[in-house]
């Protein structure tokens, strides 16, 4: 065998040995496969985020408390208007939302609600509360289809 040979055969070692690794598990590309420890730890993490979203969304004041939020003066909690988060259309986003003036991320119309109908203090995108509140809309409306631009 020549060395030009010779490398052809190492290569192509190489490559096997390369789609070994990717078809090695759902991670590839040299990742370790998720544990069915860590998927538990995901969605513990998952599902914590939903119970403060849940309790924000049915106006618990010990939960914006402790988030440090204000969603609604009116004494109407989110669940009073949208129970089991009925009708907030998560599958939806993002649209143009007439009602808000804009094209609209499922976060602009919640701070829309917060705002006008509840009264409140519009939230921070980024914040935690706005993430367990949108974590609450999504795991509520789990299995829905996503439609998004839909009116
Ligand atoms: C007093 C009643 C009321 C309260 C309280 C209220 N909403 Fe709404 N919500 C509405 C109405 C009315 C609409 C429809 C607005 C529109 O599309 O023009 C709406 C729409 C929405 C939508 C979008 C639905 C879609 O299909 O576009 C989301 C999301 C939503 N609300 C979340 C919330 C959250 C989160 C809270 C609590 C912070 C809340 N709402 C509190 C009345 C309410």
């Amino acid at each position: 065998m020549n060395a030009s040979n010779a490398s052809r055969v190492l290569l192509g070692a190489g490559f096997a040995i390369g789609l070994l690794a990717v078809s090695s598990g759902p991670a590839g590309a040299g990742q370790s496969p998720i544990t069915q420890q860590q998927l538990k730890q995901y969605d513990d993490a998952f599902m914590a985020e939903v119970r403060k979203g849940d309790l924000l969304f049915h106006g618990d004041a010990a939960m914006a408390k402790q988030m440090g939020v204000n969603l609604s003066n009116t004494g109407m909690a989110c669940a009073m208007c949208h129970p089991m988060a009925a009708d907030t259309h998560p599958g939806s986003f993002p649209k143009f939302q007439t009602t808000v003036g804009k094209f609209s991320a499922l976060r602009d119309m919640i701070n829309w609600c917060i705002e006008k109908p509840s009264q409140g203090e519009q939230i921070d995108t980024d914040s935690g509360a706005m993430k367990a509140l949108e974590a609450y809309i999504y795991w509520s409306n789990s299995g829905s289809v996503l439609d998004t631009g839909k009116h």
